[in-house]
């Protein structure tokens, strides 16, 4: 039997793992390779080793006051943020669940100083535009939109999301159908109401902030920018076929805000 096969074996068999560490010397396996104790023990009971793996989760309270303590930071230290944190943020939030495993994700990194301000300067030219229209002079809250937009050009980093178009086998099937059939064209309609390639980036995006806050750096998600959606993509020469979702800009936080919730009974139902 070949290494793979033996490899295989063992992560089969690993669910039964007591949590041990066991050299074995197989030839078949590489010299010393680390396995886990596959079977169960006599005498030690299926309990113990469902205690043994909770302990090494961290406890619900730490995962609470980590879910808690996050808030959106929107201002940063001059300090720079290390590609080595950066880059083990992205790959924990692609750990995230995403349609179909596909992980049409893309995550762009943006540190250079005039990149962002390029963002920023087109984000703010969009909103100043949208400003100015007469339309929204009767609304209350639109100076203090406009003048907040494009604040993201402080930060020592900003973040652009992509994703590329993702179809599940379902979609194929309504795709191929046509629009000339009703019911395929009414269900593309519910399924387009939340795209599975945006419901994936999000819970990306999510991930990530937890990570940065865990990592003590602080960051805020970004929808506002894709009013500018296609001069970014150009700023940054995104390749056809993937577009941008938002940015999230992180640093090492200047601010510590506060944010409250409502209730969860509010927002909360039981259908028993
Ligand atoms: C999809 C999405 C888009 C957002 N867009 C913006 C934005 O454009 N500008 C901004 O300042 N904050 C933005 N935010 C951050 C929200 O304002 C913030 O999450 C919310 O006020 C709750 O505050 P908290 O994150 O501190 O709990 C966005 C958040 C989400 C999830």
């Amino acid at each position: 039997m070949g290494f793979g096969a033996w490899r295989l074996v063992l992560q089969r068999l690993s669910h039964f793992s007591l949590g041990g560490r066991l050299t074995v010397g197989l030839w078949t396996l590489a010299p010393s390779t680390e396995v886990r104790i596959l079977a169960p023990q006599p005498g030690i009971s299926t309990k113990w080793i469902e205690d043994k793996e909770r302990e090494e989760k961290m406890n619900i309270q730490d995962l609470e006051k980590l879910i808690k303590g996050r808030r959106s930071v929107r201002q940063w230290k001059k300090q720079e943020v290390s590609d080595d944190l950066l880059k083990k943020a992205i790959e924990l939030a692609t750990w995230a669940p995403n349609g179909g495993n596909f992980q049409g994700w893309r995550f762009v990194v943006v540190k250079n100083r005039e990149v962002i301000e390029k963002m920023a300067n087109a984000v703010q030219s969009v909103a100043d535009k949208i400003a100015s229209w007469p339309e929204s002079a009767a609304l209350e809250e639109m100076e203090r939109y406009r003048k907040n937009t494009s604040f993201f050009r402080n930060a020592p980093v900003v973040i652009a999301t992509f994703v590329g178009q993702y179809q599940s086998v379902m979609d194929k099937a309504l795709l191929a159908r046509g629009a000339s059939d009703q019911d395929a064209n009414r269900i593309l309609t519910f399924r387009r109401t939340a795209p599975t390639s945006i419901q994936s980036i999000s819970a990306a995006v999510t991930t990530l902030l937890l990570v940065f806050h865990q990592m003590g750096l602080g960051a805020v998600w970004l929808g506002a920018p894709l009013m500018a959606k296609r001069e970014i993509e150009t700023i940054l020469k995104a390749p056809a076929g993937l577009d941008v979702t938002g940015l999230v800009a992180v640093g090492h936080p200047d601010e510590s805000p506060q944010k409250g919730r409502k209730p969860v009974d509010q927002v909360l139902e039981f259908i028993r």
